[in-house]
């Protein structure tokens, strides 16, 4: 199971980490999706959210995901501007074609997602990945992340069963 994420300041890093942890029985990859060009919170907010809201693909470090090199997926993300991050934007046109393909999606956010979650959950069924979770987070509530990363991992985990 590949489990990918960007985060900028951490919550979203916990949130893949605990659905890691409730993924037992299973070899799982975290993937930790890096911007070439990284932000900090200043130009996150500036250069950021604009790319967010336009759309934009950015360049990220490594190499994308090959096909047959997982079964199943997990993609998280804060939201920026209402939308799902660039880096996980541009993660996701970079997947390989799903195939019906079961994946999970989650962002994290500070109140206000304005359905970010279901975007990103538009842009992997795109991609052809079939979207059982489509997760809202707010940063603050460690119980909200931990209650998350038990419904991401029992979805991915019933799935596995059945495949
Ligand atoms: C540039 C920027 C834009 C943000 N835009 C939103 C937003 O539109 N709605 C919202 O609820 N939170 C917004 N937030 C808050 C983050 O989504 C939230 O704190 C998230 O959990 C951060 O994840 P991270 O710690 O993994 O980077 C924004 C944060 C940043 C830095």
């Amino acid at each position: 199971m590949l489990v990918a994420y960007y985060s900028l300041t951490g919550f979203t890093a916990k949130l893949a980490a605990a659905t890691a942890a409730h993924l037992t029985g299973h070899a799982v990859d975290v993937v930790e999706i890096v911007p070439v060009k990284p932000y900090s919170h200043f130009t996150a907010g500036v250069r950021g959210v604009t790319q967010a809201m336009a759309g934009t693909i950015v360049d990220l470090a490594g190499t994308a995901p090959v096909a047959g090199s997982f079964e199943a997926l997990a993609v998280f993300s804060p939201t920026w501007g209402w939308m799902s991050s660039p880096p996980v934007r541009s993660f996701v046109a970079g997947l390989p074609e799903g195939r019906g393909l079961p994946a999970v999606v989650g962002v994290t956010h500070a109140g206000g997602p304005i359905g970010s979650f279901d975007r990103l959950a538009g842009l992997v069924r795109a991609r052809g990945y079939t979207v059982l979770e489509a997760l809202s987070v707010f940063c603050y509530a460690s119980d909200a992340v931990e209650e998350a990363a038990v419904r991401a991992a029992s979805a991915l985990t019933a799935a596995s069963a059945t495949a």
